[in-house]
């Protein structure tokens, strides 16, 4: 019996090691952890529950049969984070380059169907070289299998990819599909053909890092989220986001404690909105003032900055905030940001989470670089996205609601649920020297002037939308939390459904 018992310490001693002491060290040497280590700092410590430990591959090409590691190259299982239980892959670059086999597919789909079933999290730790090359149809067929479920679990439980090495081909695609993709700086890269194939077909001289590093896919592309400075920092803020989400669609998102009082009165936020309507502000300054204990866990910091996106919490519960951003292109809607705003509406939307929209919008970015890239497409989807929108939306316009625009930002007539307006707010068609221009066109420049102070003190106020019940309160900006904790705590068992459809047809 002792000896069996012994057996299994060292059959388990040996899938431990993966590809071996040179190759971890290899690994270490380029600043990365071992996919093991990564398991360890993302969940609780002591909570990993290992499956499919011993799966070996069943390949016999090249020599294949004669190498067949324990694990196969991806460690899966389940655990916890903070007490809440999540799923797990994590490739190991030290077998076979983390790359993709069948078994290893099998690997994963088990665990993601675990996922599905039982109503948790996916958390997949990339690091590999993609397709199993010795292996080739069959890990294609591995890829598309993960591809479906990644379909099918998107907006029942959220799906979380860390890249933290090279991740390449049609690997990127299960990312892609995924909530969120947080990078590693410098170690890691997404692309679909690498700078060699870059080279031969269009004869670009590009690196790997400048082609698809965590620095080019946040700031350019918006393919990621989230850019950290090592493994270590993107585990940490990793555990930090799933704290706000709930596990899958069918549960709410868990309160946390929370000692800040919902009623904390912000003087400072009488003062927040400069005299001169055209100075910028920081809207930043006011998430973090409505947030319980000012904590902010943003989303694309470093793409589209006209638009905010992120969580906070209110009362201990999740909250997801867009808001424009008057210090970058004076908070103008555009092409990128109304992209990035419409996916985090659809995320709250799918998992529940309320939405509060804090609005200074002068209107959609004028320009031909804009129309022919396709802005009444992009814009559509914000707008979309909002209407389409059940959970509870508060909504709070600190100063210019435009045109369109207006419309846009979870208005009213977007079934806005509490449509708050600060004093400072202007809500109108659209601006008043512009809108006077076209009134009186072919006046004096005196009388233009003087009719645009007429049409601002007609309409550069919020009083007129509030005649029409399109704002339901002009309220203090120093109570502006104790209002919005309030109104979410008023809508915590609202009900709303959309008429039935197989699914609805979003501008892509
Ligand atoms: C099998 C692989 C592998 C792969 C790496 N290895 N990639 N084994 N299949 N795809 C092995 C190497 O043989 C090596 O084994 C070990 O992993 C580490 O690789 P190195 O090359 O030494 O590491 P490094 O210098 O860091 O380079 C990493 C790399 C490079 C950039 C990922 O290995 C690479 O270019 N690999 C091939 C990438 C690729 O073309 N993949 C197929 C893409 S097509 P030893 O025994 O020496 O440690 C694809 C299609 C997916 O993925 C489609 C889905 C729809």
């Amino acid at each position: 019996m002792k000896d069996i018992l012994q057996e299994l310490e060292d059959r388990r001693n040996v899938a431990r090691m993966g590809g071996g002491e040179r190759r971890v060290a290899a690994q270490h040497a380029k600043g990365k952890l071992t996919a093991r280590e990564r398991i360890e700092l993302l969940l609780d410590e002591g909570s990993f529950e290992e499956f499919d430990m011993f799966v070996a591959h069943r390949c016999t090409d090249f020599g294949m049969e004669k190498d067949r590691p324990a694990g196969d190259g991806v460690v899966t299982g389940w655990g916890t984070v903070n007490g809440r239980m999540v799923y797990v892959f994590s490739q190991d670059f030290t077998v076979f380059g983390g790359s993709l086999s069948e078994t290893h597919a099998q690997k994963i789909c088990k665990i993601m169907d675990m996922a599905l079933q039982n109503g948790a999290p996916v958390i997949g730790m990339n690091d590999s070289g993609g397709a199993r090359i010795q292996e080739g149809v069959a890990s294609l067929a591995g890829y598309a299998e993960v591809f479906q479920r990644n379909i099918m679990a998107s907006g029942v439980v959220p799906q979380i990819s860390l890249i933290m090495g090279p991740c390449a081909g049609g690997a990127v695609y299960s990312p892609a599909m995924t909530d969120f993709i947080f990078m590693v700086k410098d170690s890691s890269y997404m692309f679909v053909t690498g700078p060699d194939v870059v080279k031969t077909v269009t004869n670009e001289v590009v690196t790997a890092e400048e082609l698809g590093g965590a620095v080019t896919h946040t700031k350019k592309s918006s393919v990621a989220d989230g850019a950290y400075e090592n493994d270590v920092e993107a585990l940490a803020e990793t555990r930090r986001l799933i704290d706000f989400l709930p596990l899958s669609n069918r549960e709410k998102a868990p309160t946390r404690p929370f000692f800040d009082d919902p009623a904390r009165i912000e003087e400072s936020l009488d003062t927040l909105i400069p005299d001169n309507p055209n100075q910028p502000y920081d809207m930043k300054e006011l998430i973090l003032k409505l947030a319980d204990e000012g904590d902010f866990f943003e989303i694309q910091r470093d793409y589209a900055g006209n638009i905010i996106t992120g969580f906070i919490r209110i009362e201990g519960q999740s909250v997801g905030v867009v808001a424009n951003q008057p210090m970058v292109l004076a908070g103008c809607l555009d092409i990128d940001s109304s992209r990035k705003a419409a996916r985090f509406v659809r995320f709250c939307d799918a998992f529940e989470i309320p939405i509060l929209t804090l609005v200074d919008v002068p209107g959609f970015l004028p320009g031909t670089s804009q129309e022919y890239g396709g802005v009444i497409k992009h814009g559509a989807k914000l707008l979309f996205a909002y209407g389409e929108a059940t959970v509870p939306k508060v909504t709070v316009i600190t100063r210019k609601a435009y045109g369109g625009a207006y419309d846009v930002m979870a208005s009213k007539h977007l079934r806005g649920d509490f449509n708050y307006a600060w004093p400072t707010a202007e809500i109108a068609v659209m601006g008043a020297k512009g809108a006077t221009e076209i009134i009186y066109r072919g006046r004096t420049a005196e009388e233009i002037a003087e009719r645009t102070k007429e049409y601002e003190d007609r309409f550069a106020n919020p009083f007129v939308a509030a005649e029409k019940g399109f704002v339901d309160e002009v309220i203090m900006p120093h109570s502006t939390r104790r209002r919005v904790a309030r109104a979410f705590a008023s809508l915590r068992s609202k009900k709303l459904t959309n008429p039935w459809k197989k699914h609805d047809n979003i501008p892509l």
